[in-house]
């Protein structure tokens, strides 16, 4: 949903080309997070000047842009901010015109690119017009542009601080936002804030820096200025004429610089996304919601635009400090290598990427699961009356394919929620309920506004998550990293496979007290051990898989997949990965269900495939396998390598290993991935950027 980026260079001299490439990469690093236009917004030639290039589509016609202009590439700075940003168009459509950065003037006083979306934003765009401000674009971001503008003109005490005038224009913000902020007014300066959008700040130097740098004091003494009154949703706050004072608790922070205090040459990357700054530092900080971070001769400041009693702080926000961290994210994690595309190379990680998953904590001599993040919570959760799973998409059906297994483990109830919908219902939770949020990305908007609604009413918040310090893993109580490393392909796939292993440790932790599922427990865990070998055994299948996209499934208008029990996620799971990035209308079944409508759809022209690897509910799949084919469908079947059954002779057959029930959904989902990414290669889509989608879905 957008990637942001800033560059802030130092004392350390570069120039105008070095900087574009900077730009164009940190852009490229972010593109799965939004594909329909990119732009940058870099220093021209006479102070304050802004040059910008914006180019609908991806970030390699913005680079041809670039390339092709006439701007003297050579022309070096000192020290400069420029900043950058690639579109998931929420607000008008993909054009020059609504791409970022946006401007609040054509001398570009203020100007902002933006992650998320200003709920508000047409009231206060109404406003400004009716003050005689003109609006370019139809972006929701441009309003908060020309409100800086306004701020700057209206307010003579806003003109001594870039932070302070953001900080004003931020207090009548509706909506989730990541922003960065540049100003001729404040040269070399950047203001960035979130709420509700990622963001973190890599570090680039060389002398040592101070350890403490930040002090964030979140409910300090009140500021004697006078300021205006807050927001509001019809924009009466700033815009309304100042009624009664209204004071902002003031925000404390210490300067990030060298031990000795002298200035130092330090370069800063402000991005959404850790895979934007890791060619460049490993050090970062992660914002949390409601900082605003301010960085000028080389220094940053950290600072809060909320004060405490404004609305709920969660711990990691009202943390007194910011840490630097250190990635541990390899480049080459981030690099296709020698696969065409991100989709596939992340298919072909699964047999390593689920061993990643249970390093550490599975221990196949004794047959004990160890989650440290979970350790000091596992009374509370056994304590719990239910667990509520909370997810969108992929993610969600991770969930359903580890649900059965989970109850049969710790006979604990456990719901599976949309947390779109969770949210919609306003579902009733307590204290003594034990919510798990499961996402990749931990940045999810859906699943963010579930967690902090489980929060507020006092429930253990539980996260999966695979991105190291996201918000979802800052904001629960505890939880577990799947460490599936960085997924960038937009259609998710090692993910799905490492939250299925980490909510099965999860339940295997939970059980471990009861004697009498310890042979279930035993058997389950080595059949984690043999997994690694049986995934690549399915990605040997990968020939066969692309053989059928290119032959009975090719020019297909629509396509079933059915099967039930542990399989129904399978299934769910496999539609959603051929429809999002082969563009086929396809449909996961549980074959329970067939007899209550779907059959209708069945005749000599659906194609379907059927999942019928060997389980307890095995009869009743062949059951559902004769209605279908008694309508003369032609059925594809997923079915185990050593079956040897009669009717299998007369099918066509993908055949994979066979493993314990709870874990045959990890094996059986691969061919479905693997087919997916040939029907999309086959018919020329664009397989990591699918259209209309992002990877990181963070608005509502
Ligand atoms: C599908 C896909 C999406 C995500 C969903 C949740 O391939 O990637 O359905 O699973 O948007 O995203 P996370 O897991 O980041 O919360």
């Amino acid at each position: 949903m957008c990637g942001i980026f800033a560059y802030c260079n130092y004392l350390r001299e570069k120039d105008r080309k070095t900087i574009c490439e900077v730009l164009c990469n940190g852009l490229a690093r972010q593109e799965y997070r939004g594909y329909d236009s990119a732009g940058i917004g870099i220093d021209g030639d006479k102070p304050g000047e802004v040059y910008y290039f914006k180019e609908v589509g991806k970030v390699a016609g913005l680079r041809k842009k670039i390339a092709d202009s006439t701007m003297d590439t050579s022309k070096t700075f000192l020290s400069q901010v420029s900043i950058a940003h690639t579109r998931w168009a929420t607000h008008g459509p993909p054009s020059t015109v609504n791409c970022h950065p946006l401007r609040s003037d054509p001398n570009s006083e203020f100007i902002v690119v933006h992650n998320g979306i200003v709920t508000n934003s047409v009231a206060l765009r109404t406003v400004l017009q009716k003050r005689g401000y003109a609006f370019e674009s139809e972006t929701d971001t441009e309003a908060v542009a020309i409100l800086s503008k306004y701020v700057y003109d209206t307010q003579p005490a806003m003109k001594k601080s870039f932070t302070e005038l953001v900080k004003t224009v931020l207090r009548e913000l509706e909506g989730s936002f990541a922003f960065v902020f540049k100003s001729s007014h404040f040269p070399n300066e950047i203001v960035t804030a979130r709420r509700g959008s990622p963001l973190l700040i890599g570090v680039k130097t060389e002398k040592k820096l101070k350890v403490d740098f930040v002090d964030v004091e979140i409910s300090g003494p009140k500021d004697t200025t006078e300021t205006l009154s807050p927001a509001s949703s019809t924009a009466g706050g700033l815009l309304a004429p100042p009624t009664a004072s209204h004071s902002i608790a003031r925000s404390q922070s210490r300067a990030f610089m060298s031990e000795d205090g002298m200035p130092q040459p330090i370069e800063f990357f402000v991005a959404s996304d850790a895979a934007a700054i890791i060619e460049h530092t490993k050090r970062v900080l992660y914002l949390e919601d409601d900082d605003i971070a301010h960085i000028s001769e080389g220094e940053l400041h950290i600072h809060r635009f909320r004060r405490a009693e404004e609305g709920n702080i969660t711990p990691s926000q009202a943390a007194a400090t910011r840490s630097i961290e250190t990635l541990e994210i390899e480049l080459a994690e981030i690099m296709k290598g020698k696969f065409d595309h991100f989709m596939q190379k992340e298919i072909y990680e699964q047999p390593e990427s689920v061993v990643n998953t249970m390093r550490g904590r599975v221990n196949f001599d004794t047959n004990a699961i160890t989650l440290g993040g979970l350790r000091a919570y596992l009374p509370i959760i056994r304590r719990g009356r239910r667990i509520v799973f909370s997810a969108c998409g992929t993610s969600y059906h991770s969930c359903l394919a580890t649900r059965a297994i989970f109850e049969e483990l710790t006979e604990i109830p456990a719901s599976i929620e949309l947390a779109s919908d969770f949210l919609d219902r306003k579902t009733p939770i307590f204290r003594d309920d034990v919510c798990v949020f499961v996402s990749q990305s931990g940045e999810t908007a859906d699943t963010i506004l579930a967690m902090r609604y489980c929060l507020e009413r006092g429930a253990l918040c539980v996260g999966v998550v695979n991105t190291v310090g996201s918000t979802i893993s800052r904001e629960t109580h505890c939880g577990i990293h799947i460490n599936a490393g960085p997924e960038i392909g937009v259609a998710s796939t090692k993910a799905y496979t490492s939250q299925y292993i980490a909510l099965l440790m999860m339940a295997l932790q939970l059980s471990e007290d009861r004697i009498s599922l310890t042979p279930r427990r035993n058997q389950i865990i080595q059949g984690l051990l043999a997994l690694p070998a049986q995934i690549k055994k399915v990605l040997d299948l990968d020939k066969s898989l692309q053989e059928l996209a290119n032959t009975s499934l090719s020019n297909q208008r629509s396509l079933l997949i059915m099967g039930r029990g542990y399989q129904h996620a399978t299934c769910l799971e496999g539609a959603l990965k051929i429809k999002e990035i082969s563009y086929l209308h396809s449909e996961g079944i549980l074959a329970g269900e067939l007899k209550h409508g779907p059959l209708a759809l069945i005749d000599e022209n659906m194609p379907v495939i059927i999942v019928m690897t060997r389980d307890s509910l095995f009869a009743k799949v062949e059951s559902a396998f004769a209605q279908i084919t008694a309508r003369k469908a032609a059925p594809v079947v997923i079915c185990n390598d050593d079956d040897d059954s009669k009717f299998l002779k007369h099918v066509k057959t993908i055949r994979v290993p066979k493993t314990i029930d709870c874990l045959q959904g990890l094996l059986n989902i691969i061919p479905l991935q693997l087919l997916s990414y040939h029907l999309a290669v086959k018919n020329g889509f664009d397989v990591d950027f699918p259209r209309n989608l992002a990877k990181s879905v963070t608005t509502e």
